[in-house]
C-alpha cells in the first residue's frame, strides 16, 4: 500500500480506543527497527521527521528510506509526518516532497497568530490531501523547576481548543499536559504528574477529535543503567510511565510521540557492544545490535498503546480523493459530528 494519511488511522483508533505510536526517524536503522517491530505486531505506524532529521539525513534520503520500508512491508499502513514544522515554508516543502501529514508548531505564538499560521498550512495541505497536526500550549521545560503559575500558563487552555480546531480546520491537536521533550523530564522526588484534568477538559471540548501527546518517552531505567554500566554518564532522571500514557489514551489521545526512548535503547546497545567487543569496528555489527534494541522497545510500546493487530483494518483513501473530500467539506464534517 502507498503512504497513507493519519485520517483513517485516527478514526479506527477512536473506535477501538487505542493510540498510534509516532516514532522519530533519522537514519536507515531507525526506520528498519520501527517498521520491523510494526510488521511483527501488525501495527499501523507514523514515521515522523523533525527539522533536525532533515538537516542531518536530507529530506530525499528520509523519504526514500520510508519508501523502501513500504516496499518491504506492503501490507502495513505507514504515514510520513513532519514533526514540529516551524513555518509554512517547511510544511509546504514536505507536502510537495511526498509527506502525508505535517505538524505546524506555532504554539509559541499568540493564540490568534497560531490560528492564522495553522489555517494557512491547513488550506495548502488539504488541497493536496495531506493532514495537519497543530499545537496549543507549550510543553513543559526539560527539567527546570518552574513556579506553578508559570508552569500552569504553559498548559493547554481547554477553553481555547474548540475555537482553535474550528477556526483552523486542523486534523489533530497536540496539547500540553506536563510531558516534555528529551531524557530529562522529571527529577527524583517529583512524581510524574500529568494534568489529566486538563486532558479531560480538552476532550470534552472536542469529543472524538484526535489528541496528540508529545514528549511521551518513558526513559526506562534499565537503559540508563546499561549506559552507565558501559561507560556512559547520565544524571538521575525519569520519563512518563507507560501506564500514564495508557491512562491518557482512555481520554482521547490517539497519537503518542516517542523519540528519546529509541535513542536510549540504541545507545545502550552500542555501548554494550563496544565494551564486549573492544576490537570491533564494523558499523554493521554495532548498528545491528542498536537496531535490534529499537525493535524490542517499539514492540513493547505498540502492545501498550493497543495498536497491535490493527494494521489490516486501515483502508486508506488515495490523497487525490482526500483532497476532493476536503474541498467538499466532507472530512471536516465527519470529525465534528
Ligand atoms: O520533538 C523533538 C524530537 O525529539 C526531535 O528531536 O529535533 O533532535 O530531531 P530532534
Ligand atoms: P520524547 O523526547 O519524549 O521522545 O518526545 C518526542 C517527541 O515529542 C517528538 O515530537
Ligand atoms: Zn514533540
Amino acid at each position: 500500500m502507498p503512504l497513507v494519511t493519519t485520517k483513517e488511522m485516527f478514526e479506527k483508533a477512536y473506535k477501538g480506543g487505542y493510540a498510534i505510536g509516532a516514532f522519530n526517524v533519522n537514519n536507515m536503522e531507525i526506520v528498519q527497527g520501527i517498521t520491523e517491530a510494526c510488521a511483527e505486531e501488525k501495527a499501523p505506524v507514523i514515521l515522523q521527521v523533525s527539522k533536525g532529521a532533515r538537516a542531518y539525513a536530507n529530506h530525499n534520503y528520509l523519504v526514500k528510506l520510508v519508501e523502501a520500508a513500504i516496499a518491504c512491508n506492503p501490507d502495513l499502513p505507514i504515514a510520513l509526518h513532519l514533526d514540529h514544522g516551524p513555518d509554512f515554508e517547511t510544511c509546504k516543502s514536505c507536502i510537495d516532497g511526498g509527506f502525508t501529514s505535517v505538524m505546524i508548531d506555532a504554539s509559541s505564538k499568540p493564540f490568534e497568530e497560531n490560528i492564522e499560521i495553522t489555517k494557512r498550512v491547513v488550506e495548502y495541505a488539504h488541497e493536496h490531501g495531506v493532514v495537519v497536526e497543530a499545537e496549543l500550549g507549550t510543553l513543559a521545560g526539560v527539567e527546570d523547576d518552574v513556579k506553578v503559575s508559570a508552569e500552569d500558563s504553559s498548559y493547554t487552555r481547554p477553553e481555547e481548543v474548540a475555537e482553535f480546531v474550528e477556526k483552523t480546520g486542523c486534523d489533530s491537536l497536540a496539547i500540553a499536559i506536563g510531558t516534555s521533550h528529551g531524557a530529562y523530564k522529571f527529577k527524583p522526588g517529583t512524581n510524574p504528574q500529568l494534568r489529566f484534568d486538563v486532558l479531560h477538559e480538552c476532550e470534552k471540548m472536542i469529543p472524538g477529535f484526535p489528541i496528540v501527546l508529545h514528549g511521551s518517552s518513558s526513559v526506562p531505567q534499565e537503559y540508563l543503567e546499561e549506559i552507565r554500566k558501559y561507560g556512559g554518564q547520565f544524571r538521575t532522571t525519569y520519563g512518563v510511565p507507560v501506564e500514564e500514557i495508557v491512562e491518557a489514551i482512555k481520554y482521547g489521545v490517539r497519537k503518542v510521540n516517542i523519540d528519546t526512548d529509541i535513542r536510549l535503547a540504541m545507545t545502550a546497545a552500542i555501548r554494550k557492544y563496544f565494551v564486549e567487543n573492544p576490537e570491533a569496528f564494523d558499523p554493521r555489527a554495532y548498528l545491528k545490535a542498536a537496531r535490534a534494541a529499537s525493535v524490542e522497545m517499539c514492540k513493547s510500546r505498540y502492545i501498550a498503546f493497543g495498536c497491535e493487530g490493527q494494521a489490516s483494518k486501515i483502508k486508506p483513501l488515495p490523497l487525490s480523493e482526500m483532497a476532493l473530500l476536503y474541498s467538499e467539506g466532507v472530512l471536516r464534517q465527519k470529525v465534528n459530528d
